[in-house]
């Protein structure tokens, strides 16, 4: 008898409501939902940005190629997608009422990826993006009829003094009700005084996020993820993909254009980096375990390469991640769901992923043809 994709099962008529849609994990994991799951709906917060308002945005988000493989297999799932016009940054998630009310009768699954991921925001700009906002859409799941997960977004960096980071809930270096009563009556060096020795803002916002989660974890279904460093995908919907030079990616092409020629960090020091679709299918896999084995903390961590001259906080210091429980999902899933779902990374090709995620960052994102790689090649040799 075929197996059952359990994981088809666990998303089939539900609806999902994502943060972050726009961002780089956020493409990937609505291309994933709606390629691989039999969900509903999913309703995306979306924010106006440069002149386009949020519906607008939607259309340029589908034109990416990320979508070309659910574009020429499915095009009708694209209508699954509705925009709620919103920001995190600002009070009550600037929803419309309606909006909020629709939500709340409709989601069953939240997926919280939005944040702002530049490590040299001021404290107060980085608690309003990744601290105040999960806050806010923990207040909005608590108002859900039928909400089934909260699933937060975390970082595998969020508690840096942790050498080994268990899969479980740690304590952030402040009480994250405290600075979010300083950022609208204290100024930001005020606010910087109860960073303690956090090495960047935020890291520190991701933190007292966590902890905000994790006190509501009694009354309210909700895991945390913690990626590490996020790469481009290894093979799905397409190898090599990402949407900007962010991260090591930007380091990579900063080297072969010759703009990067040297950076610090300790010879005997490692990065940990996971591809993007290995993150994603994280991501459904540890929802399908939450809602049908345990509630657990999930940490998704590949242990695999560099980092850059930003991360330099990160590239000078070891850390080590536990991921036994996330190994103990992988077991669980059987022959199918494991050919859908990769999350272990067997015949992962170090060389050959690298290779494919330089060629296809020069082509959506430099835009620079093939036949150009000959002289790129000679270009890296001088
Ligand atoms: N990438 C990594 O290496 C990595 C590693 C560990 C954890 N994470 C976590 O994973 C999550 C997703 O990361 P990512 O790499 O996909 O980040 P990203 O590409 O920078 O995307 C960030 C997303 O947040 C949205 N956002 C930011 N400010 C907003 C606002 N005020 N209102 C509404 N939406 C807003 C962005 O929307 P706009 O398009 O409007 O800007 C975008 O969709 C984050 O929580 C991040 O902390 C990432």
């Amino acid at each position: 008898m075929e197996e059952k994709d359990r994981i088809v099962e666990t998303f089939r008529g539900r609806t999902v409501f994502i943060t972050g849609g726009t961002g780089f994990l956020g493409k990937l994991l609505i291309e994933k939902l709606l390629r691989c799951t039999e969900v509903k709906k999913i309703y995306m917060l979306i924010r106006g940005k440069k002149g386009k308002a949020a519906q607008e945005r939607l259309n340029d988000i589908f034109a990416n190629a990320v979508f070309d493989l659910l574009r020429a297999q499915n095009p009708a799932s694209l209508q699954k997608c509705r925009v709620i016009p919103g920001d995190i940054s600002r009070e009550g998630l600037a929803v419309s009422s309606e909006h909020r009310l629709l939500l709340q009768k409709e989601i069953d699954f939240v997926y919280h990826l939005g944040a702002s991921t530049r490590f040299d925001d001021s404290v107060k700009t980085a608690v309003k993006f990744n601290t105040r906002s999960t806050k806010l859409l923990l207040d909005l799941a608590h108002g859900c009829e039928k909400l089934q997960i909260f699933v937060h977004v975390s970082t595998a960096y969020a508690f840096p003094k942790e050498e080994l980071l268990h899969e479980k809930s740690y304590k952030a270096p402040t009480d994250p009700h405290r600075i979010l009563a300083a950022i609208d009556s204290s100024t930001d060096e005020e606010c910087e005084t109860l960073m303690e020795d956090s090495p960047n803002t935020y890291t520190f916002s991701k933190a007292l996020a966590e902890e905000l989660v994790t006190e509501q974890m009694e009354v309210l279904p909700a895991i945390i993820v913690r990626p590490s460093v996020v790469c481009p995908t290894w093979n799905e919907p397409l190898p090599g993909w990402c949407n900007n030079l962010q991260g090591p990616m930007g380091l990579f092409v900063g080297a072969g254009k010759g703009i990067i020629r040297s950076m610090y960090m300790k010879g005997d020091s490692h990065a940990d980096f996971i591809p993007a679709d290995l993150v994603v299918t994280g991501l459904l896999i540890a929802s399908w375990n939450y809602l049908n084995n345990s509630k657990n903390l999930y940490q998704i961590q590949r242990r695999i390469q560099k980092g850059s001259e930003l991360f330099e906080y990160y590239t000078t210091k070891n850390w080590n991640f536990s991921n036994s429980k996330t190994a103990e999902v992988a077991e669980k899933m059987n022959a199918k769901e494991r050919e859908i779902y990769k999350i272990a990374g067997e015949g992962f090709d170090l060389k050959e992923y690298l290779r494919t995620c330089m060629i296809c960052s020069r082509r959506n994102i430099l835009k620079e043809p093939d036949s150009t790689l000959p002289a790129a090649r000679r270009h890296m040799t001088m």
